[in-house]
């Protein structure tokens, strides 16, 4: 199988739009990805044949929308190569399911234990766990970035120790693009007897990811950075760790039995999905993942790396330009300053192109200040962008700077 971008592109309606009177160049998938046809269909399909409330139901609708809604559940087992579906809970986004593994697994820690983060992570993957610090005395400690933007891996394994009891990384940065080197991440985690998250909002878009090849403890995504629809992500947990967590929301669904004086909890997935859950999303995630399934994704992972390194030739004597983390395994994400220039002033003048980019700190502070910048513009690449988009990207770039020189 090889890859047609013509083809696959052809899939997406919202890319023959034009903005500001110009072919729209969409540079912003890593915030969120458009929708092919397929996707927007299954909604719809979902919508007006087979809807009704999930798993309460003894009618024949009920029965239909509970089969689309656990045939997502079954669609992303297969996508992450987990072993039970019973091993992936939904929830509305990765920074749901961040908040529900922070918030179960911070009840039983105590103060002094270590969570081990980085620098490069998202906010949603640092504030939750802010809050065990604040409210549990539970001790933060950050993975530096190198000046190319790799995780300092000495340092890591250094801050490893008898007390860490949670190591949550991302495997792919949402600034820098760096692929974490997450099998060497999660060995020296568990020689301490940590646990480990990983972050994939960004990775599982560009990689395949088997969370039983990696022995990963937690992996968490969102659908609509997936090609998917927004309102539904996923936590994958392993059987025995989710089995260990107390619940994270209370509600239907969610329980045993209940009575005036006591509860039990249902067994995981369903002890983690508290209420009526996002099921038309459900039906839109599983065609999301069934068009990336229908691809050869080696060959897109290959195609959207030749994006990257077209612009990076185009910009190659750009000394007015300057790239946050620039190591050469790094994904299809390009940040960068341009001298002179505020980020959001070129996302504006980008956006008068008809081009797309997202400006600021892509909530990730931290990162900003470790790069000595209060903010960037960042483009990031999906299977649907083309090497004309690429060229006209830094033709557009060169055009911004004249406004600024
Ligand atoms: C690396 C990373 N983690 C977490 C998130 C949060 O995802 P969501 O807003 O879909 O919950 C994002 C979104 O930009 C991200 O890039």
């Amino acid at each position: 199988m090889t890859f047609d971008v013509h083809a696959a592109r052809a899939e997406f309606p919202i890319l023959t739009r034009t903005v500001n009177n110009k072919p729209l160049i969409y540079l912003d998938s890593g915030a969120s990805a458009q929708k092919p046809r397929s996707v927007m269909a299954a909604m719809t399909a979902a919508s007006e044949h087979s809807y009704a409330n999930v798993h309460r139901g003894l009618h024949t609708l009920a029965n239909e929308a509970t089969d689309l809604y656990e045939k997502a559940r079954e669609t992303v087992r297969r996508f992450l190569n987990a072993g039970s579906v019973n091993e992936i809970v939904f929830t509305k986004g990765a920074t749901e399911a961040i908040n529900l593994v922070a918030s179960s697994f911070g009840r039983g820690l105590h103060p002094g234990d270590e969570i081990v983060l980085s620098e490069m992570e998202h906010h949603a993957n640092i504030v939750p766990w802010h809050f065990l610090r604040e409210d549990r005395g539970v001790v933060l400690k950050f993975v530096p970035v190198l000046d190319d933007g790799r995780l300092d891996m000495d340092a890591y394994r250094a801050l490893l120790g008898p007390r860490t009891r949670m190591v949550a990384i991302a495997h792919m940065s949402n600034v820098l693009g760096t692929i974490n080197p997450a099998e060497e991440i999660i060995a020296a985690a568990h020689a301490v007897g940590a646990a480990v998250l990983l972050d994939g909002a960004q990775a599982s878009v560009h990689q395949a990811v088997d969370v039983a090849a990696l022995d990963v403890d937690f992996y968490v995504f969102s659908s609509h950075k997936l090609y998917g629809p927004t309102g539904i992500g996923v936590l994958y947990g392993k059987a025995e760790r989710l089995a260990a967590l107390p619940p994270y929301q209370g509600g239907g669904e969610m329980i045993g039995e209940v009575s005036l004086d006591r509860i039990t909890y249902a067994d995981p997935p369903h002890r983690f999905e508290a209420g009526t859950p996002p099921i038309l999303e459900a039906a839109g995630l599983t065609a999301a993942i069934e068009f990336l399934e229908s691809l050869d994704r080696t060959a897109v992972a290959a195609h959207e790396h030749a994006l990257y390194r077209r612009v990076k030739e185009g910009l190659s004597g750009a000394n007015w330009l300057t790239e946050l983390g620039d190591h050469p395994g790094k994904g299809a994400i390009f940040a960068f300053n341009m001298q002179g220039a505020h980020a959001h002033d070129v996302a504006q003048i980008l956006d008068q192109q008809g081009i797309a980019v997202r400006a600021g700190t892509h909530c990730a502070e931290p990162l900003m200040k470790r790069f000595g910048v209060s903010s960037s513009v960042r483009a990031s690449f999906a299977l649907y962008n083309t090497l004309e988009e690429a060229d006209s990207f830094v033709a557009a770039l060169e055009r911004t700077r004249t406004f600024f020189a």
